[in-house]
C-alpha cells in the first residue's frame, strides 16, 4: 500500500488526507501541536461533512524528518495568505520546501514531493522545486520527483468532491512521477489530465477565476435586469438551457465569498500586472463582487429611507451553507455598512455566530435563533441560503415590526402579507 504524507493540516490537507485515506496509509504532518494532538484523537479541527468517519484513519505529526523518511509521496497543502498587493505570499510553502529538502538529502530511495496548495503559473518550478534541489543536493525529475497537481474542492462537499473528482490534473516533469501519480489516482475512477507543471496550476487559478465570472456576469446581468423589471432566475434558468452556458454558476445575489474566488483572482491579477497586463476581465470580475452588498443597502434604504436605531434581522453569517466559514463572507460586508448607518443589527446563523463574534465582537447583537432575531425587527436580510432558513414561512415573518424582507440568496419565495424582494426579483 502506497505510503502518503500531507503538509499542511488546513481545510485542503485534511480533506486531501481523509480522501487518501480510503485507500493508503496517511501521515499528516503540522508544526501547531494541538491540531496533531487533535487529528491523533480522531477529532477534526476543521467543520466538513462526512470528515468524521476519515479522520480516525489518520496519523498526525509535527516532525517532517519521520514523515518523509516513513513515506514515498509528500502532498503540499500549505496556506499561501495574500500580501497586501494580492499576490500570494509563499513563506510557508518555502519554509516545507526546506524542510522536505532537507530530509531528502539522507533518503536513498526515490520521493514525490506534490504541490496541491494553490500557486500562480510558474511558482512549483521557479520556487519550491530550486529550494528541494538546493538542500537536498539532488536533481527534480531525476533523483525525486515533482509535481503540482491541484484541488478542486467545494467547502460543504469537499469529502464528496475529492472522492468523485470531475476531473484530476496531474503536472508533472519526469515519466516515472506521473506513472506513479496516475496510478495513485486509479481508485478514484476519474478523467486524469497528465499535463505541465505550469499548466496544472494555471488550470486551477482559471478555473476558479471562470466560474466567479459567471457569478459576476449574473449579479451585472441582474442588477440590469430589476431596473427593467425583469426576474433574472428566469433569465439565467433559460440561458442555462443551452448546453454551451450550462446552468451552475448562474445564481444572481448577494456575490461570491470565501477562501478561494476573492483570494485567487487577486493573486492573478497581481500576477499579470508583474507581467505588464492589466486584466480587465478579472478585475471587473471583483469590481462587481464587492459591489453587491451595497446593492443589498441600496434596496434596503428604498424600503426604510433611515436606518438609524432600527433593528435589522441578519439571516446568515457564513459565505455559503453547510460551512461555518465567513471568510470574505458578503454578511460581513453588509453588516460592515449597516454599523456605518447606526442600525441595531440582531444576526443568526446556525454554525457561524463563534467566527463572527471574533470580528465585530459585541457591536452587534448574536440571536439564539431565528424567532429571536425577527422578533420586531424593521427588517430581515437573508445572506446565506442555509436549509432552516428555505423552511420559513409567513407566520415566522409575522413577529417583525414592518414585514421588510430582502433575499440576498434565493432562499425563499415571495410570501403573502411581507414585502419581499430579493436581487433577482423584479424590483425596482
Ligand atoms: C470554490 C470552488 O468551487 C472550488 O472548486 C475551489 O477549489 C475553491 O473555491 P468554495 O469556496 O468552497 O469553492 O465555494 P463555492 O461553492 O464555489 O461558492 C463560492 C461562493 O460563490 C459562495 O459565496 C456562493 O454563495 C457563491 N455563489 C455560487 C453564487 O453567488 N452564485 C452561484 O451561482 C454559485
Amino acid at each position: 500500500m502506497m505510503k502518503i504524507s500531507i503538509f499542511g493540516s488546513g481545510y485542503a490537507g485534511l480533506v486531501t488526507a481523509c480522501g487518501l485515506s480510503k485507500f493508503y496509509e496517511v501521515i499528516c504532518v503540522d508544526i501547531d501541536k494541538n491540531k496533531v494532538e487533535s487529528i491523533n484523537k480522531g477529532i477534526c479541527p476543521i467543520y466538513e461533512q462526512g470528515i468524521e468517519q476519515y479522520i480516525k484513519n489518520i496519523k498526525a505529526v509535527t516532525s517532517a524528518e519521520k514523515a518523509v523518511k516513513e513515506t514515498e509521496i509528500s502532498f503540499i497543502c500549505i496556506g499561501t495568505p495574500s500580501k497586501e498587493d494580492g499576490s500570494f505570499d509563499y513563506k510557508f510553502l518555502e519554509s516545507v520546501s526546506r524542510s522536505i529538502g532537507k530530509v531528502l538529502k539522507e533518503k536513498n530511495s526515490f520521493h514525490i514531493v506534490v504541490v496541491k496548495s494553490t500557486v500562480t503559473p510558474g511558482t512549483t518550478e521557479e520556487i519550491v522545486l530550486p529550494i528541494i534541489e538546493a538542500e537536498s543536493k539532488k536533481t527534480a525529475g531525476k533523483d525525486f520527483g515533482i509535481s503540482m497537481n491541484p484541488e478542486f474542492l467545494k467547502e460543504g462537499t469537499a469529502i464528496e468532491d475529492f472522492l468523485s473528482p470531475d476531473r484530476i490534473v496531474i503536472g508533472t516533469i519526469d515519466n516515472k512521477t506521473k506513472t506513479i501519480l496516475n496510478e495513485l489516482y486509479k481508485p478514484f475512477n476519474s478523467v486524469i489530465l497528465n499535463t505541465d507543471i505550469k499548466t496544472a496550476e494555471m488550470i486551477k487559478i482559471a478555473s476558479n477565476s471562470f466560474l466567479a465570472a459567471k457569478i459576476s456576469f449574473i449579479n451585472e446581468i441582474s442588477n440590469i435586469c430589476r431596473k427593467l423589471k425583469v426576474n433574472s432566475y428566469k433569465t439565467a434558468e433559460g440561458m442555462g438551457l443551452d448546453k454551451r452556458i450550462a446552468p451552475y454558476f448562474l445564481q444572481s445575489g448577494a456575490g461570491f465569498g470565501g477562501s478561494c474566488f476573492p483570494k485567487d483572482i487577486k493573486a492573478l491579477i497581481a500576477k499579470s500586472r508583474e507581467l505588464n497586463y492589466e486584466p480587465q476581465l478579472l478585475n471587473a470580475v471583483l469590481k462587481i463582487n464587492e459591489n453587491q452588498p451595497i446593492e443589498i443597502i441600496k434596496m434596503l434604504e428604498n424600503k426604510l429611507p433611515s436606518l438609524e436605531n432600527k433593528k435589522i434581522s441578519i439571516l446568515g453569517l457564513s459565505f455559503k451553507p453547510k460551512t461555518d466559514d465567513i471568510r470574505e463572507s458578503p454578511s460581513i460586508k453588509v453588516i460592515s455598512e449597516l454599523l456605518s448607518k447606526n442600525a441595531e443589527i440582531h444576526v443568526f446563523d446556525p454554525i457561524a455566530m463563534e467566527n463572527t463574534k471574533k470580528i465585530f465582537e459585541n457591536k452587534v447583537n448574536y440571536s439564539k435563533n431565528i424567532s429571536e432575531s425577527l422578533k420586531n425587527a424593521s427588517a430581515c436580510i437573508i445572506m446565506t441560503d442555509w436549509e432552516d432558513f428555505k423552511k420559513l414561512n409567513k407566520d415566522n415573518f409575522s413577529i417583525m415590526k414592518t414585514k421588510i424582507v430582502i433575499d440576498g440568496r434565493k432562499t425563499i419565495s415571495n410570501l403573502e402579507d411581507i414585502d419581499y424582494s430579493s436581487l433577482g426579483g423584479q424590483e425596482c
